[in-house]
């Protein structure tokens, strides 16, 4: 399996932003904080807001589907 890394400078891959939001993260910003670190260069910050949105669609969705049983 191939992890895209999200952000260079501090090493957070795909699945890294993923567990954070799931923790409850909703912003580039806290998923940052989540995994104990900042933004360096912040050119991750598009990249982490778009998995974020990704990730919370997909659960609503999920939820729709839960609840439409
Ligand atoms: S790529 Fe994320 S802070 Fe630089």
């Amino acid at each position: 399996m191939v992890l895209m890394i999200i952000c260079i400078c501090r090493r957070i891959n795909e699945k890294g932003v993923r567990e954070a939001v799931s923790a409850g993260a909703r912003s580039p910003e806290s998923v940052q904080s989540y995994h104990g670190c900042q933004f360096n260069c912040g050119k991750c910050r598009c990249a982490i807001g778009e998995v974020i949105a990704e990730h919370l669609e997909s659960t609503a969705s999920a939820d729709l589907l839960v609840a439409a049983e």
